[in-house]
């Protein structure tokens, strides 16, 4: 038998917390062959809360899962971690302004990178699904220099499905033979979902998507802004945010990172820009990449067209304005 994988869930009482750790103790983040330790981090007044969830991973008798840490303490929580899924963060309340999230935001992602930094194991990888997703990932970056900039990321995978999700019902066909859209940019509404590369597989082979919706005008706008604003349009119609597709989501970002993407396939990921595309460097930003072995790397020569220029180029500066944000809450 293998040696048991120990992942850690921050803001594990939440509800992404909720719907993740089951998938991950069932296998669905690193197969069906693959035990499981879980690492729950959650804080101070959420701490009932995550013991309860920890009675209920106990409860559910998962053959992959050989033991559970439930814990308020960062140091014991991030002890040993080969995969690091930070989904505690502080959310935006009414009323408050974006630099006051950014900075409680900041800190919270300063003291976890030291803490991953100092007692996680070599080689971790981290997902970081919280937002400001990709300026979270950013500083845990920049505050945990031993950690190779290669293994901090973050989630767009859920804005990539849900693109796929949308071709899918658009043009009637199986969501398993969409692939190959991409996710540009930051997890946030200026994201860029592009099509332009993506295709389906018919009875008659593999078809530019481009060349099966016959609309230009559907795909150049609301195909666009629903992918972009689908957040919003789930939380106005469950009163809470995306968590089952966050974390399924999230799973699929870890699986496909260790596991590999299939032939052919390439996905979106958050990942420190090497000015790939003309995409300064020092942004954590999305990219469509294939991964082998347990690492990444940016698919190259795509065509960019100037409508998908534009709009690569808007939401790269969102987060360089980010970045200047998160900095000056630093000081
Ligand atoms: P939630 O509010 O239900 O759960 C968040 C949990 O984090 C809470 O239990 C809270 O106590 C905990 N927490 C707060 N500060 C913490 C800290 N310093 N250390 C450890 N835990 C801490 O929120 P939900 O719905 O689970 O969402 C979590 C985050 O994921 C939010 O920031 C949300 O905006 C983001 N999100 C990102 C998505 C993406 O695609 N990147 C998609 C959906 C949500």
């Amino acid at each position: 038998e293998k040696e048991p994988v120990r992942v850690l869930v921050t803001g594990a009482a939440g509800q992404i917390g909720y719907a993740i750790v089951p998938m991950i103790a069932r296998g669905v983040m690193l197969g069906p062959d693959q035990p499981v330790i879980l690492h729950l981090l959650d804080i101070e007044p959420a701490a009932e809360a995550l013991n309860g969830v920890k009675m209920e991973l106990i409860d559910a008798a998962f053959p992959l899962l050989k033991g559970v840490i439930a814990t308020t303490d960062p140091i014991e929580a991030c002890m040993g971690v080969n995969i690091a899924v930070m989904v505690g963060g502080f959310p935006r309340k009414e009323g408050m302004e974006r630099k006051d999230v950014m900075s409680k935001n900041v800190s919270i992602y300063k003291a976890q990178a030291s803490a991953l930094e100092k007692h996680a194991a070599e080689d971790c990888k981290v997902l970081v699904i919280a937002n400001p997703a990709n300026t979270n990932a950013l500083i845990l970056k920049e505050f945990a220099p031993s950690i190779p900039e290669k293994n901090i990321t973050c989630l767009t995978r859920l804005d990539h499905n849900r693109a796929l999700g949308q071709i899918s019902e658009s043009l009637d066909v199986q969501v398993s033979d969409v692939k190959n859209v991409i996710i540009w940019g930051n997890h946030s509404s200026t994201q860029y979902p592009d099509v332009n590369h993506a295709t389906v597989q018919t009875s008659s082979g593999e078809k530019p998507v481009r060349e099966l919706v016959s609309d230009d005008k559907w795909l150049n706008a609301e195909f666009i802004t629903t992918v972009q604003q689908r957040g919003a349009a789930v939380i106005k119609a469950r009163k809470l945010s995306s968590a089952l597709s966050a974390a399924s989501a999230a799973c699929d970002h870890i699986r496909d990172w260790v596991l590999g993407t299939p032939e052919g396939t390439w996905v979106s990921m958050g990942v420190y820009s090497d000015g790939s595309y003309g995409i300064q460097p020092g942004l954590v930003y999305s990219f469509p990449v294939t991964c082998e072995k347990g690492k990444w790397s940016i698919v190259q020569g795509l065509k960019i067209d100037d409508f998908s220029r534009a709009k690569m180029d808007a939401t790269a500066k969102e987060l360089v304005e980010e970045k200047s944000l998160a900095y000056s809450c630093l000081n």
